[in-house]
């Protein structure tokens, strides 16, 4: 019924709409229409009332209400419909939250987003700072009919899904990836992705794709340790905040066109799209992984998304784990 009253007043604009009328239109009374309307101002939405005009909507929060991405999305897996979208004010983790809905049947494409996270987990064990208001941090949930070893792919889908999405909203600036699924600008960190699976060893049950993005983020607001390797979309933009709502709608819209182009076409076309968007290949790099310290040259990705690094000799050496760091050209 939120939804159907945020629609109903976007639609007059500035006109007002009489509570009476709402009321009749949803089957429910006065008094229902008018708590509803407290509720949603609550949330941010500057609604005017008059008793004898009725109600207008003023102002929209950039919050990532169901409604207000929804709106900005015609998808046919992720969130196709706004029940799937799944908003919290403060949860541990989005990734969290996500995998019990998962564990009890949560079907494919759904979302979970949060104004902030308590507990936001990064790669490797790190953590991921989640300020509220300050970030987009959404997770999905997509049930690929594949095995586990065939699932890298979907992770490199996540980072292209991202670095396309922001710059359809900010096409001024130009985020590239660092593998696997690390976003930069000007070399600096703005977005994160966690990937997580759970499979057997014949089919991946589900994978969940954890994105960070730190967007209207202030350098105060990031960890020291991080102020000087990190940055926001806003930070990037001459200090100009970005709409939340506008940078996650447009990443879960390309998410949904790039994984119903993988199921359909494999995962080339995606290869492919990293490869474009990339800051990685051609460069000399150290490879930090569980056996150690690797140097050379990234060259390319194998046809499971794994990094091809060229060592001293000219051997070529895939990788499908690590952290990259990047040394002198
Ligand atoms: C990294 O670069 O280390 C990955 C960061 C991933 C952060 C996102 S925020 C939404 C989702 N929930 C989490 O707890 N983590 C991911």
């Amino acid at each position: 019924m939120r939804e159907e009253i945020i629609k109903m007043l976007k639609k007059e604009g500035t006109v007002p709409l009489s509570g009476e009328a709402i009321a009749r239109k949803l089957g429910v009374s006065r008094t229902t229409v008018w708590k509803i309307m407290r509720a949603l101002e609550a949330d941010g939405y500057t609604i005017e009332g008059s008793p004898r005009r009725g109600y207008r909507m003023l102002q929209i929060p950039d919050r990532l209400f169901p409604s207000e991405l929804d709106a900005k999305l015609s998808s046919r897996i992720i969130a196709p419909v706004p029940t799937y979208i799944h908003h919290h004010h403060c949860v541990d983790s989005t990734n969290n939250v996500l995998k019990s809905m998962a564990d009890q049947g949560a079907p494919e494409g759904t979302v979970v987003v949060a104004e902030k996270q308590e507990k936001g987990r990064g790669r490797l064990g790190r953590n991921w700072s989640s300020p509220a208001g300050g970030g987009v941090y959404l997770s999905l949930l997509l049930r690929p009919p594949i095995p586990p070893q065939h699932a890298s792919p979907l992770t490199l889908l996540a980072a292209v899904a991202a670095c396309i999405g922001i710059r359809a909203v900010l096409p001024q600036l130009s985020p590239g990836i660092k593998w696997p699924n690390d976003l930069l600008l000007g070399g600096r960190k703005v977005c994160g992705i966690l990937c997580e699976i759970k499979a057997e060893m014949d089919l991946v049950h589900y994978l969940i794709a954890g994105i960070g993005i730190n967007v209207n983020t202030g350098l105060k607001d990031l960890p020291h340790t991080l102020q000087s390797s990190a940055t926001s979309l806003k930070l990037e933009n001459g200090d100009r905040a970005v709409s939340r709502v506008a940078v996650a709608a447009a990443i879960l819209q390309h998410y949904d066109e790039l994984y119903c182009e993988y199921l359909e076409a494999g995962a080339a076309p995606v290869l492919a799209r990293w490869r474009e968007y990339n800051v990685t290949l051609g460069r000399s790099v150290k490879i930090q992984n569980q056996s150690g310290l690797y140097a050379g040259i990234a060259r390319d990705l194998d046809s499971n998304g794994a990094l091809v690094v060229e060592g001293d000799s000219g051997e070529l050496r895939p990788f499908s784990a690590g952290e990259v760091v990047f040394g002198t050209q």
